[in-house]
C-alpha cells in the first residue's frame, strides 16, 4: 500500500496550500519561509498583524505567497472562523500546529489563568483545528499526500521541573500525534511531531537557564535545517535536541530516577533561572 503519496524528498509544495499557526515569528516564521520557498501558498495565523505582515513580506521575497489571519486561537469561534476562511480553497495540504506559549515556575505559584492559557493554546486549539481540517487533509492525502506537523517540545520526552503544565501540554500533543498517525495509516496524511530542545527565539528571552544547567539554546536556523531534513527523509518523530539532552532522554526511558538524581543538585539554580519565564 502506498502510505506516502507526497514525495517528501522533494517537499515540492507547488500548487499546494497550507496553514501555519503562530506564523508571525520564531519557529513558525522560519517554517513559513521554508514552505513558502518550496512553492506553498500559506495562511499565517496569529494575534499580531505586524509580525504576520512581516513574515508575509519575507516569504514574498523568496517567491512564496501568503495570506494572513489575525486570530487568537483560544477565542470562542476561532477554529470555526479558520475553517470558514479555508473552505473556498480547493485543497488543504499542510497544517502546522506551531503556536504555543509557556509559563514556568513552581506549580503552586502558577496562576489558574496561566494554566488554562497553556492548555487552551498548546493542546485544545491544535486538537480542534486538526479535527476541523482533517476531512480536507484526508482528501489531499488520498489524492496527492498531505502533512500534519505538530510542534511539541523536548519537554515531552523529559518532564522538566518547574514546567509541569507546559510538559503536560507538550506530551499531550505528542501523544495526540502518535495516536492520530496510527489512526491515519494508509490515508496519505503524513503525521509528524517535532520535539525542539531550547531554541533561540522570543519565547526564551525571559528564561535565564544556560549551558551550565543543560539548557544551552540552539540557533533557530540549525533547528529548522534539522527539521526540514528530517521531514524530507520521511520521519515522523523529529528530535532536534543536542547530544547531551538526547542522552538524558534515553536515560529517562531506561532509568527515570537516574534523571531525577542528575537534576536534583541543580534544582534551586533552575528554579531561579526560570521563574520569570513567561510568553503568555
Ligand atoms: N523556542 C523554544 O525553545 C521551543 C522549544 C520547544 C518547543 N517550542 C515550541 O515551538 C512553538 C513555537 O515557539 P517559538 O519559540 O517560535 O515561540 P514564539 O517566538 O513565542 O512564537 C509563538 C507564536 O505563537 C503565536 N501565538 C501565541 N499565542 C497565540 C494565540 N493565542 N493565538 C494565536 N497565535 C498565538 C505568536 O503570535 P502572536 O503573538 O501574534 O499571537 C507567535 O507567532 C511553540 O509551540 C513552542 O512551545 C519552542
Amino acid at each position: 500500500m502506498d502510505f506516502n503519496k507526497l514525495d517528501l524528498t522533494k517537499l515540492d509544495l507547488t500548487n499546494r496550500r497550507g496553514i501555519i499557526t503562530g506564523g508571525g515569528q520564531g519557529i513558525g516564521r522560519a517554517l513559513a519561509l521554508e514552505f513558502g520557498r518550496r512553492g506553498g501558498h500559506l495562511l499565517l495565523i496569529g494575534r499580531q498583524q505586524a509580525t504576520l505582515t512581516e513574515t508575509a513580506r519575507l516569504v514574498a521575497s523568496e517567491g512564496g505567497t501568503t495570506e494572513i489571519m489575525v486570530e487568537d486561537l483560544t477565542r470562542a469561534g476561532a477554529i470555526q472562523r479558520i475553517a470558514e476562511r479555508v473552505a473556498s480553497w480547493n485543497t488543504v495540504d499542510l497544517l502546522v500546529n506551531n503556536a504555543g506559549n509557556v509559563r514556568a515556575g513552581r506549580l503552586e505559584l502558577t496562576s489558574d489563568l496561566d494554566v488554562h492559557s497553556m492548555i487552551d493554546l498548546n493542546l485544545t486549539a491544535p486538537i480542534l483545528l486538526t479535527k476541523a481540517l482533517l476531512p480536507a487533509l484526508r482528501e489531499s492525502g488520498k489524492a496527492r499526500g498531505s502533512i500534519l506537523l505538530n510542534v511539541a517540545s523536548g519537554i515531552a520526552l523529559v518532564g522538566m521541573p518547574f514546567y509541569a503544565v507546559y510538559a503536560a501540554t507538550k506530551s499531550g500533543i505528542a501523544q495526540f500525534g502518535e495516536a492520530l498517525r496510527r489512526e491515519l495509516i494508509g490515508t496519505g496524511v503524513h503525521v509528524a511531531t517535532v520535539y525542539p530542545g531550547a531554541t533561540d527565539t522570543a519565547m526564551m528571552t525571559s528564561q535565564n537557564a544556560g549551558d551550565e544547567l543543560g539548557w544551552g539554546r540552539r540557533p533557530l536556523e540549525d533547528v529548522i535545517t534539522d527539521l526540514i531534513a528530517a521531514l524530507e527523509a520521511g520521519e515522523h518523530e523529529i528530535n532536534t535536541a543536542p547530544k547531551g539532552r538526547r542522552e538524558m532522554q534515553q536515560l529517562n526511558i531506561t532509568d527515570p530516577l537516574a534523571v531525577d538524581a542528575a537534576l536534583a543538585p541543580g534544582l534551586e539554580a533552575l528554579e531561579l533561572a526560570v521563574r520569570d519565564h513567561r510568553s503568555i
